[in-house]
């Protein structure tokens, strides 16, 4: 029976060592719920990292066996590929330069290297499974060489590849000295998923002027095969967020949350701890807002969440040091005895804490410099089943595109960040309500299971396709 091959870098799961065993929990993140319905099933398998370094082959074997029971199969990494590969290639080459932050980016030859070998590992890994007739759907910026890689062995399977951070402009891209093996390594899909039209168009821009390529429209002629390039926004489990609201954990950590904020307005914001974000602006503009408006002491808190990331990353450090002293100095500088300006928290926290926190915050503050998407903007719509709280969104999310009514901001503009708190704090419930009601409209539409079925079905629309023009 024909099956699927789903792989990223890292699996769905979540390992945790106690006692010298090793605990596996199913992750829940935004990727793992959509494509749990896929996964699952069957004879089909996710292909990726545990997430750690595990190198005693004893250990390996256990945790494979683990693994296999959940239709899981695992790539280990060497400490050497976790550094090269995955902090590395990945992190400091890759990630600054599609972020549109190139001064970050380190081009190292070991690195481009280690991420070349790594790419093959999971190559020769999936050659043992799949069969000739299977899909693969390779997932994101860590992986990009392998459908080219696996198009040489399998010229007939289908591949799809979703890219789910940005696509830069060609003049950002063309800084990299690999470039054109990275765009041939892409090319090996069958069908490419971006989150916005710009993203699509970039790399279209960037296949043309880089590669001995062919574009007409959305299709890319490259070594005799047609490759379809087409824009996919994902969703998420709307239903999961708007239900969490009534769950009896939920609604009582909101009880604690009234209790503690009885007279604030709450700000919430939630990232992982990334430059990307656009962190240290938002605390300027939170800054800003009460050096401006002194009538919001005591009045309001900015409720923040930086989930731990990459911290073995120097840049990713660096923003933790600079994070912490910015909230220490504005802590410092406008706290009164009863009232703390901000709310920071350097850690993960469960989804029934989120969705107490998505529920209870007036206004959401997503403000990433640039981001492929952002699902927290879209989790904060979801669970808002009042229909009333504000979203402020960066125009640099790709979640603006379809979120046109939240208060969209250039997260470099502080004063323009700091208007629109103001503006939000101050906005009648009839206008919240006709805002949340037109997003949570979309983000109910296409939401993430209506996200893998549109992909799925392109990629064997795409499949027919070019199995038709092989036979002509
Ligand atoms: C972004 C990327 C994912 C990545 C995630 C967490 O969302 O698009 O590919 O898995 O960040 O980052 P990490 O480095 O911890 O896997």
């Amino acid at each position: 029976m024909r099956k699927t091959i789903i792989v990223s870098n890292r699996l769905p799961v979540k390992i945790s060592e106690s006692n010298g065993e090793y605990n596996l929990q199913p992750s829940e993140g935004g990727l793992a719920t959509g494509l749990g319905s896929i996964y699952r099933e069957g004879n089909n398998i996710w292909v990726g990292w545990p997430g750690q370094e595990i190198s005693d082959p004893k250990e390996q074997e256990t945790v494979t066996k683990q693994l296999r029971k959940m239709n899981l199969l695992p790539v280990f990494l060497s400490q050497d590929e976790i550094n090269n590969y995955y902090e590395g290639f990945s992190n400091e080459t890759l990630w600054p330069v599609f972020h549109y932050m190139g001064v970050y980016a380190r081009y190292d030859q070991g690195y481009w290297d280690a991420y070349y070998q790594v790419n093959k590992k999971f190559r020769d890994i999936i050659l043992k499974i799949a069969d000739p007739g299977d899909i693969i759907w390779i997932h994101d910026y860590q992986l990009l060489l392998l459908p080219g890689m696996l198009r040489a062995e399998l010229p007939e399977i289908s591949i799809g590849f979703f890219q789910h951070i940005p696509f830069p402009s060609f003049e950002l891209f063309r800084l990299i000295p690999w470039r054109a093996e990275i765009l041939e390594g892409m090319l090996g899909a069958d069908l490419m998923g971006f989150h916005t039209f710009d993203d699509t168009r970039h790399f279209l821009n960037a296949v043309s002027r880089i590669l001995p390529a062919q574009t007409s429209a959305n299709v890319v002629s490259y070594n005799d095969r047609a490759i379809v390039v087409e824009t996919f926004p994902m969703g998420i489990d709307f239903e999961k967020y708007s239900k969490l609201g009534s769950d009896p954990e939920v609604q009582k950590q909101m009880e604690r949350l009234k209790e503690n904020f009885q007279q604030e307005k709450l700000v919430l914001s939630i990232d992982r701890l990334d430059y990307s974000k656009g962190i240290l602006q938002r605390l300027q503009a939170f800054e800003l807002l009460l050096q401006l408006h002194p009538e919001y002491i005591g009045k309001v808190v900015l409720y923040m969440i930086v989930v731990p990331s990459r911290d073995t990353v120097p840049q990713y450090k660096d923003l933790r040091d600079e994070i912490d002293k910015l909230v220490g100095n504005i802590n410092a500088r406008f706290r009164t005895l009863a009232w703390h300006p901000i709310q920071y928290f350097y850690r993960s926290f469960p989804i029934e804490t989120l969705s107490a926190l998505y529920n209870f915050a007036d206004i959401c503050l997503v403000t990433p410099m640039r981001d492929g998407m952002n699902l927290v903007s879209k989790e904060y719509v979801a669970s808002r089943n009042n229909n009333d709280g504000v979203l402020i969104l960066s125009e640099m999310a790709g979640a603006s595109k379809e979120l046109i009514d939240a208060l969209i901001v250039n997260p470099n503009n502080i004063g323009a960040i700091t208007r629109s708190i103001v503006e939000a704090i101050n906005m009648p419930k009839a206008e919240q309500e006709r805002r949340m009601k037109a997003m949570r409209t979309v983000v109910a539409k296409f939401n993430v299971n209506h996200w893998v079925k549109l992909f799925m079905t392109r990629l064997r629309e795409v499949n027919e396709m070019q199995q038709n023009m092989l036979a002509r």
